[in-house]
């Protein structure tokens, strides 16, 4: 009788085993579904601005930068959301000062937005333009 018990403890720990399994399964699962579903929605942007071709440093379309990387808070046409206006800000900063917000980021701005020197540059010289 011990005997058969042992062999149901060991008959459940095998069926615990495999419900852990599909559950971590499951939810590995859901994470990729739900990177594959992102990934649909959001496609990453290729060729849609860069038509030209690949010059990476050479011609940067400050605007498309900035689309990307900081109308979220500012704005398709600069007019500023969670972040403020940009309609006028040549008037106040220059293309250094505004590299640096770039770089290290202002109150509720987060710095490092930009990584690549050659865009950071690119999209301070459009903006200070901007009067
Ligand atoms: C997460 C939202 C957010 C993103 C993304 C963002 N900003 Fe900002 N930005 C802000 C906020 C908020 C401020 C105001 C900070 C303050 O004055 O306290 C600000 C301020 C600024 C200022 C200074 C404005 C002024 O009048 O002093 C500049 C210039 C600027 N952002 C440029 C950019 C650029 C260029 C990008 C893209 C690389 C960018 N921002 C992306 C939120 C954002």
């Amino acid at each position: 009788m011990a005997g058969s018990n042992k062999k149901d403890m060991n008959q459940n720990d095998v069926i615990d085993s495999a419900k852990a399994f599909f559950t971590s399964f499951g939810i590995l699962f859901l994470v990729f579904l739900i990177a594959l579903v992102g990934s649909i929605i959001f496609p990453p942007k290729h060729g849609e601005e860069a038509n030209g071709g690949g010059a990476p440093t050479a011609q940067i379309d400050a605007a498309a930068v900035f689309k990307q990387n900081c109308a979220s808070c500012h704005g398709q046409n600069l007019e500023g959301i969670a972040g403020p206006n940009l309609t006028k800000i040549g008037a106040t900063l220059s293309a250094d000062d505004i590299s640096k917000i770039i770089k290290e980021g202002k109150g509720g701005m987060p710095p490092g937005l930009l990584k690549k020197q050659p865009e950071i540059q690119a999209v301070s010289q459009w903006l200070s333009e901007k009067k």
